[in-house]
């Protein structure tokens, strides 16, 4: 392993003083969650994407929602002698063996959109955005719009564990915080799926006198939305009216349901996280530039107002 490194930091120097692309000479292992959303889907493809855009070697792994299948990604990427490793972590703890593993082998490791509980000197970066906040700008959107009105929330929870969901519920509750009118009632995972999302919505309906009593739905990504505004128009509600729909990601197809009426906003998660992931890796070992611990990317609000429509026409081809 220390020959192979020994080896590779040789042809990075040479390849450096010829005064060649660094990027080309990179092994990169990508250590995915899954395709349980469009937006996961589209994070693969601008991930790929991006890596042969910069000739990039992408070695690429679906751990199918499996932390151990991570875990053994990353051993493998370790064992090939990778340059550096993406990690899209599933949960938020039981990394701090691997990294320390990655780490021991001198190889950078950049996670991508969800965090990690390990200290951060066992990563070179994060890109992702301000989980918690994205949560607080949907709770926000629900106060701004229910006024004094009572309103029963009922919450789908992304995959249990997962940074996403433990922040994005606790922005949105942040936002609620002092608004005694609005409660969130009901509150199951969904697993960031849309079998899923309408499964669980299907049974908040139930108890919740067919949906009569509930108010607004709350989901921590839109394809759960999705699925729910589905089971929604199967109980013979409105979704967008009766019950309100706000969640996070702006995939095209929530843009579709906003268009119809059906859903009411939603909080922007871009999926181009390595881009700037391999700007980071690619400034580090041209000249051992540290990045920043946390790259944030940019979290925007979209609502019926923005013109749907024309959102998901620019949207509906961008690897989602
Ligand atoms: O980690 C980001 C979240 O994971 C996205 O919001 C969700 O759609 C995905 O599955």
């Amino acid at each position: 392993m220390k020959i192979l490194k020994t080896l590779a930091g040789a042809v990075a120097m040479a390849g450096l003083m010829a005064g060649s692309a660094v990027a080309a000479d990179m092994t990169v292992g990508f250590s995915q969650i899954g395709s349980e959303s469009g937006w996961r889907a589209a994070e693969t493809t601008l991930t790929r994407e991006q890596a042969e855009k910069r000739g990039i070697d992408l070695k690429f792994a679906d751990a199918q929602q499996k932390q151990e299948n991570q875990i053994k990604a990353i051993r493998s990427f370790i064992a090939q002698g990778v340059d550096a490793i993406l990690l899209a972590p599933v949960v938020a703890t039981g990394w701090d063996q691997v990294l320390e593993e990655a780490k021991d082998a001198e190889i950078p490791v950049v996670l991508l959109d969800r965090q990690v509980d390990s200290s951060d000197d066992l990563y070179l970066t994060a890109v992702g955005s301000d989980l918690e906040h994205e949560g607080e700008v949907a709770g926000q959107w629900l106060v701004d719009n229910v006024g004094d009105k009572d309103c029963n929330v009922v919450e789908l929870q992304g995959t249990t564990g997962s940074s996403p969901a433990i922040k994005r519920k606790a922005g949105f509750e942040k936002a609620i915080a002092g608004h005694d009118n609005i409660e969130i009632v009901r509150s199951q995972t969904g697993d960031f799926t849309r079998t899923k999302g309408k499964e669980v919505m299907e049974s908040f309906l139930k108890a919740e006198n067919g949906g009569k009593d509930i108010c607004a739905l709350y989901a921590h990504n839109d394809d759960m939305a999705v699925g729910a505004i589905q089971a929604i128009k199967e109980a013979g509600l409105k979704p967008g009216s009766d019950i309100l729909v706000v969640s996070i990601d702006a995939v095209p197809d929530i843009f579709l349901a906003m268009a119809a009426g059906e859903a009411n906003a939603t909080v922007e998660l871009t999926p181009n996280m390595a881009g700037p992931a391999f700007d980071a890796l690619e400034a580090y070992k041209k000249d051992g530039t540290m990045p920043p611990k946390f790259i944030q990317t940019e979290s925007k609000l979209f609502t019926q107002s923005d013109d749907p429509k024309a959102v998901y026409e620019e949207k509906k081809n961008q690897g989602y």
